[in-house]
C-alpha cells in the first residue's frame, strides 16, 4: 500500500509536545513516511474526516485543561452533533504529555483517545502517558511506546523494499536553507518586527507588549546563595490586564557574550542578512523572525544556544560529525549553515505567576523570580536563560524594555465575600498568593490562611513586613515554616499537620479552598499527603475515604495547584 501520509498534530503549552511530534516527523520520515507536523489550532479540523492516519501529540496544562493552541481543536471535537461515524476511516494514536503530581494526569490524552474512539477512529494503541515524576521523564513511557507505534504502522504500511529505512548516521534534510544577503536591507526588518505596528488586540506572543523595567530587586540578602528578584514593569497603555493567578510570559534573549561566542566558533558573521526559504511546500518560517534577518537577531532573540542540548542535538550532530574522519563532511554541512534551525531549539517563553494585584499596584505588573544558577560538571556554572537575563537587566543605568504578554491563570479564586482560602506557596510558590492577597484584601475578601516556607527568617522571607502588616490589621493569618532555623527540617507540610484542627474545619465546615504553588519536585506529593492525613486525624476518615475526599475537592477545584520544575 502506498504511504498514507501521516499527520502528527500538537497541542503545547511550553514545548515539549512540540517538540516530541518534530521527533514524530523525523522519525517517520527516517521510514519514507510523508510526514506534516502542525498545532492542532493551525489545522483545518474538517479536513480530519479524510486523514487515514493520525498522531496527536497533546500535553495537559493548568488544572486538567488544554494548552493553548489547541482550544478551538477541543470545542470542535466534543460538538454534540458529531456523528458516530465521522472519523470511521481514521487510524490514530494519543500520546500525551503531563505530570502525576497532578489530579488531573494526562487528562487531555485520555478524554482524547476516548473522544476519537467514540467517533469512529481505530487506536493502533493505547495513549501513550509521558510523566514529569519519571525519573527519565516523559522519554520513559515515549520510548517504548514510539517503539511499538512504529511497528504498527509499518505493519500497515511497510517501507518501500527499494528505499529502505534511512538509517540514524544519515542526515535529513534541514528544514530550511538560508539564503544569505550580499548587503543589509535598506529598511530594518527588525526594528519593525520587535516593535509592531498599532498591535490589534492585547499583546500576545505573536505581538508583546514591549514593558518598561521599573525596578529589579534583590529580596534575599546578600549573603544568601539564592539569588531573588522582585521585577516590576510598568504596563500603562498596554492594553494589558489580569487577575490573581494569571501569568506572565517573557521572552527572554541570550547574552551578548553568549551571541559573539557562539558566532566565532561557526564562524558566522553577527552583521550577515539572510532570508529563510522552507524546504517543503507548506511547512511555514517562525514567525518571530522578521524576514530577511541578520544572524545577530537570529542568535540574540531566536535560537536558544544557551540551553541543555536535547537528544535530537546529538542525533543530528552524530549524523553530521561522527568521527574524525568525518570532519570533512561536517564542513560540506556546516558551511551553508542550513541545520542552526534544526539544531538549535528556539527560545521559548518563560511563564512567571503574576506577583501583584492591579487593585494594589495599577498599571504595574510584579514577579518574584528565582535566578537559576547550578553548577555540572563543566567548567562554566550553568545559568538559567531568562531568569538570569532578568537578573542582568538594570532600570537604574538606562531604559529597559522586556517583551511580554499575559495568559490567564490556572488557579482561580472564588469570588465569594466570606469564603475561606488556604494558600500554601514555599519559596517562590508564595507569589500568585500574594497577587491573590492584595486582590481579596482591596475587595474586602476575609479567611486569607497562607502556608509560608523558606529557608531561614532573615535571608528568604519576601515581603515579610507586607504579611506582618496585613496581620495586624486582621486581613490574614500567616503560617511560616523556616526550614533550617533548626536541626529537623520544618516544612509546609508540617505546619498543616499541626494545624489539623483548623484546616479540617475550613475545609469541611467553612468551605474553603485550598491552593499550592511552587516546586513540583516532592512537595506537592508531601503537601497532599499531610492534607489526607489530616482527614484520616481531625474528620476521622478511612484510608479510602480520605484520598476520595481530596479527589472530591480536586473535582470542585476546590482543590488547585500550579507547580513548575
Ligand atoms: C505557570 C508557571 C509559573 C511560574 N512562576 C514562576 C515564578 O513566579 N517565579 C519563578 O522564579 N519561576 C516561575 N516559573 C518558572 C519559570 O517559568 C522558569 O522555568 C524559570 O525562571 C527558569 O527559567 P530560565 O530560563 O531562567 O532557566 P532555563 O534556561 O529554562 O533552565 C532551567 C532548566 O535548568 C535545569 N536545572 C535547573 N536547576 C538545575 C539543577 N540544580 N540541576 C540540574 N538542572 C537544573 C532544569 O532542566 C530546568 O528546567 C513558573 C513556571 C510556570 C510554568
Ligand atoms: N532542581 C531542584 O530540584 C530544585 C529544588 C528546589 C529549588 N530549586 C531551584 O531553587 C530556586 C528557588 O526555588 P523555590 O523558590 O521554588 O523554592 P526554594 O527556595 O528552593 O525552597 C523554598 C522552601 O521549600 C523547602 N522545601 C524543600 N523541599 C520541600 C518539600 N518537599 N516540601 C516542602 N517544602 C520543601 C525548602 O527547604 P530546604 O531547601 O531547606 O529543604 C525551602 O525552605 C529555583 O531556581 C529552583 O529552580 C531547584
Ligand atoms: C502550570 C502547569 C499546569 C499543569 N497541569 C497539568 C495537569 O493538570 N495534568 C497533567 O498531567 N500535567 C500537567 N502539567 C504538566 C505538563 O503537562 C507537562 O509538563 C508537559 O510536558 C508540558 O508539555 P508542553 O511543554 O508541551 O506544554 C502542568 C504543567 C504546568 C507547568
Amino acid at each position: 500500500m502506498p504511504s498514507p501520509g501521516l499527520l502528527v498534530l500538537f497541542g503545547s503549552q511550553t514545548g515539549t509536545a512540540q517538540d516530541v511530534s518534530e521527533r514524530l516527523g523525523r522519525e517517520a520520515r527516517r521510514r519514507r513516511l510523508e510526514c506534516r507536523v502542525q498545532a492542532l489550532d493551525s489545522y483545518s479540523v474538517v479536513n480530519l474526516i479524510s486523514e487515514p492516519l493520525v498522531i496527536f501529540v497533546c500535553a495537559t496544562a493548568g488544572q486538567g485543561d488544554p494548552p493553548d493552541n489547541m482550544k478551538n481543536f477541543w470545542r470542535f471535537i466534543f460538538r454534540k452533533n458529531l456523528p458516530p461515524t465521522s472519523l470511521c476511516q481514521m487510524d490514530f494514536a494519543v500520546l500525551g504529555l503531563g505530570d502525576s503530581s497532578y489530579a488531573k494526569f494526562n487528562f487531555v490524552a485520555k478524554k482524547l483517545h476516548r473522544r476519537l474512539l467514540q467517533l469512529g477512529g481505530s487506536a493502533l494503541l493505547p495513549a501513550c502517558l509521558g510523566d514529569d515524576q519519571h525519573e527519565l521523564g516523559p522519554d520513559a513511557a515515549i520510548d517504548p511506546w514510539l517503539h511499538d507505534l512504529w511497528e504498527k504502522v509499518l505493519g500497515l504500511y511497510p517501507v518501500p523494499p527499494d528505499l529502505g529505512v534511512i538509517p540514524p548516521g544519515v542526515p535529513l534534510p534541514s528544514k530550511f536553507t538560508l539564503r544569505f544577503l550580499p548587503e543589509a536591507p535598506k529598511m530594518c526588518s527588525e526594528e519593525q518586527h520587535v516593535a509592531g505596528a498599532d498591535p490589534p488586540g492585547p499583546p500576545s506572543e505573536q505581538q508583546p507588549f514591549l514593558a518598561p523595567m521599573v525596578t529589579n530587586q534583590r529580596v534575599t540578602s546578600p549573603s544568601h546563595f539564592q539569588d531573588v528578584r522582585l521585577i516590576e514593569f510598568d504596563i500603562t497603555g498596554s492594553g494589558l490586564s489580569f487577575a490573581a493567578g494569571d501569568v506572565v510570559l517573557i521572552r527572554p534573549q541570550n547574552q551578548a557574550s553568549h551571541v559573539q561566542q557562539f558566532c566565532r566558533v561557526l564562524g558566522l558573521d553577527p552583521d550577515q542578512y539572510f532570508t529563510l526559504l522552507p524546504r517543503e511546500p507548506g511547512v511555514p518560517c517562525p514567525t518571530q523572525l522578521p524576514q530577511p534577518c541578520s544572524v545577530r537577531h537570529l542568535v540574540s532573540h531566536y535560537l536558544d544556544v544557551a540551553s541543555v542540548p536535547r537528544r535530537s542535538f546529538f542525533e543530528l550532530l552524530a549524523c553530521l560529525s561522527p568521527h574524525e574522519l568525518e570532519r570533512e563532511k561536517l564542513l560540506q554541512f556546516s558551511a551553508p549553515q542550513d541545520y542552526l534551525l534544526d539544531l538549535i531549539p528556539p527560545i521559548r517563553p518563560r511563564a512567571f505567576s503574576i506577583a501583584s494585584s492591579l487593585l494594589a499596584h495599577p498599571s504595574r505588573l510584579q514577579i518574584l523570580v528565582a535566578v537559576v544558577h547550578y553548577r555540572t560538571r563543566l567548567k562554566e556554572p550553568r545559568r538559567g536563560l531568562c531568569s538570569s537575563w532578568l537578573a542582568s537587566l538594570d532600570p537604574g543605568r538606562g531604559p529597559v524594555q522586556v517583551p511580554l504578554w499575559v495568559r490567564p491563570g490556572s488557579l482561580t479564586f472564588p469570588e465569594t465575600p466570606d469564603t475561606p482560602v488556604i494558600m500554601v506557596g514555599p519559596g517562590t510558590g508564595v507569589a500568585p498568593f500574594r497577587a491573590a492577597v492584595q486582590e481579596r484584601v482591596a475587595r474586602g475578601q476575609t479567611g486569607n490562611f497562607l502556608f509560608f516556607g523558606c529557608r531561614w527568617r532573615d535571608q528568604d522571607f519576601y515581603w515579610e513586613s507586607e504579611w506582618l502588616e496585613l496581620e495586624r490589621k486582621g486581613c490574614l493569618t500567616l503560617f511560616t515554616a523556616f526550614s533550617r532555623e533548626q536541626e529537623r527540617k520544618v516544612y509546609v507540610q508540617h505546619r498543616l499537620r499541626e494545624l489539623g484542627p483548623l484546616v479540617w474545619d475550613l475545609l469541611d465546615r467553612r468551605g474553603a479552598y485550598f491552593y499550592l504553588a511552587g516546586n513540583a519536585k516532592g512537595m506537592p506529593a508531601d503537601v497532599s499527603e499531610a492534607l489526607t492525613s489530616v482527614f484520616r486525624e481531625e474528620g476521622g476518615l478511612s484510608g479510602p475515604d480520605a484520598a476520595n475526599y481530596l479527589a472530591r475537592l480536586q473535582r470542585t477545584m476546590r482543590f488547585q495547584s500550579e507547580t513548575w520544575a
